[in-house]
């Protein structure tokens, strides 16, 4: 195992290009099943994940060829083959095959993935759009199985804003005979993005990025071409690292409008934030200040962003407040922040941090994704180093991070663990 070694204290500065999001090219690639041929998609993000999205569909007997930030598909060959435990339980995203099986082979055997580091993360709600398009879904020793004689239109209303589900639905309600009209639909650029490729696949999507959406059903679809947009978490990431160590670091290639929450919310820690085009200049000359972060579904302030925030509140002046509401208990940075002095208690979905002028470099374990970045993020300021312990859940989603910190001033290097 690697894990990332960071000295505290450098003030970064510079220009850092932001890569194409992980959470759109996932649902993309899984897209690319509805339509035999050959789908192209660039500025792909150099992750795990997309290595294993890839994997899956070959799995599935497509080919995926990956280079240079190009994904090649070809899923002429693709069979309602099952989608297996092992893969799926290394990236819940795997789910974002069902609906693509179902609606092109009219079956699906897909694995249920396993919990997270924070909770159980349940597929409820895409199995009950699959049931409402007309399929018959059951549990069968932990797989999906789901068959169709046909999909046919429907009004889905999800209880819950849930990007997966919404997508899902999304891709299964293209091939249904009919209109579906999905309320409460999740509203995240990335299923925006989704919809736009499924159109330009030939679906007749409207009201995408809203949370009305409505699919009349085609009779098929052909291959597309896509461009990913850019990771709006990755920046948001860099932007709370400009601020973090007081510097000014130009984040290139983002969509400042996907940021809106990001930008408020830092500009309130005081963070002087400018946007150039495509571009946001973020600056900070002194400590940040107290912020309270309660997150929601977009456009509300992203769950993926709150731990990176936290970490910034905890050298923050004064007390903040954070209320996670799409996670049960997603504060497993809290114990590893605390190892390096941070002041944080939780009670239920609310963490209090008391902010302080120092936090103290220490070892440190990633327990996911988002949680290694906020780890790293109070590594740059820590007095003293800080070493961050199984950093494979950080490469799921961040390319080369540490690179990009190097080159931006950070004294941060990956070594064998
Ligand atoms: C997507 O996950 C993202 N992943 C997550 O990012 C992100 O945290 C999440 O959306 C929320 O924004 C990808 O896009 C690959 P949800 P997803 O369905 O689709 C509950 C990262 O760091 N729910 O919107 O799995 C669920 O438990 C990752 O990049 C049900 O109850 O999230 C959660 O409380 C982490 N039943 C809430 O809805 C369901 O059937 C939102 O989940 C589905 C979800």
């Amino acid at each position: 195992m690697q894990k990332i070694v960071i000295v505290g204290g450098n003030r970064l500065t510079g220009r850092v290009k932001i890569a194409g999001a992980k959470n759109a090219t996932l649902p993309v690639m899984a897209a690319t099943i509805l339509a035999p041929g050959i789908s192209v998609i660039t500025n792909v993000p150099r992750l795990r994940d997309v290595i294993t999205m890839k994997l899956m569909l070959e799995t599935l007997g497509a080919k995926v060829a990956f280079e240079q930030g190009v994904l090649t598909l070809d899923t002429t060959d693709c069979g309602p083959h099952e989608a297996p435990y092992d893969l799926v339980r290394t990236m819940r995203a795997s789910v974002y095959v069902l609906g693509p099986l179902l609606a092109r082979f009219r079956r699906a055997r897909v694995s249920l993935p396993g919990g997270c580091a924070w909770g159980p993360r349940p597929v409820d709600l895409h199995i009950k759009a699959m049931e409402a398009l007309g399929a018959r879904v059951s549990i069968d020793h932990g797989y999906i199985v789901a068959e169709a004689d046909e999909l046919k239109g429907a009004n889905l209303h999800f209880d819950v804003s849930s990007v997966g589900a919404t997508g899902n639905a999304m891709m299964a309600a293209c091939l249904a005979k009919g209109k579906t009209v999905i309320s409460n639909a999740a509203c995240e650029p990335e299923i925006d993005a989704l919809a736009r490729f499924l159109n330009k696949m030939g679906a007749r999507i409207s009201g995408m990025g809203t949370q009305v959406v409505e699919i009349e059903g085609v009779e098929s679809l052909r291959p597309a071409e896509s461009a990913v947009i850019p990771d709006r978490i990755e920046a948001g990431t860099f932007m709370a690292a400009a601020a973090i160590t007081k510097g000014t670091v130009r984040i290139a290639n983002c969509n400042p409008a996907h940021l809106s929450s990001v930008i408020s919310k830092l500009s309130e820690a005081g963070a002087q934030i400018m946007q150039d085009g495509s571009e946001l200049v973020v600056s900070a000359a002194a400590r940040p200040g107290a912020v309270n972060v309660t997150t929601a579904p977009y456009p509300g302030f992203p769950t993926d962003m709150q731990a990176q925030m936290m970490a910034l509140a905890c050298t923050a002046q004064g007390t903040s407040l954070f209320v996670e509401n799409i996670y049960s208990d997603r504060f497993t940075h809290v114990p590893e922040l605390r190892r390096m002095n941070a002041d944080i208690t939780v009670e239920g979905n609310v963490a209090t941090v008391n902010g302080l002028d120092r936090l103290s470099g220490a070892q440190v374990m990633a327990t996911d994704l988002r949680a290694s970045a906020a780890l790293i993020l109070a590594g740059l300021v820590a007095e003293g180093m800080t070493e961050v312990s199984r950093i494979y859940h950080i490469d799921r989603g961040y390319e080369a991070i540490e690179k990009k910190l190097s080159q931006l001033g950070a004294e941060i290097w990956r070594e064998e663990d």
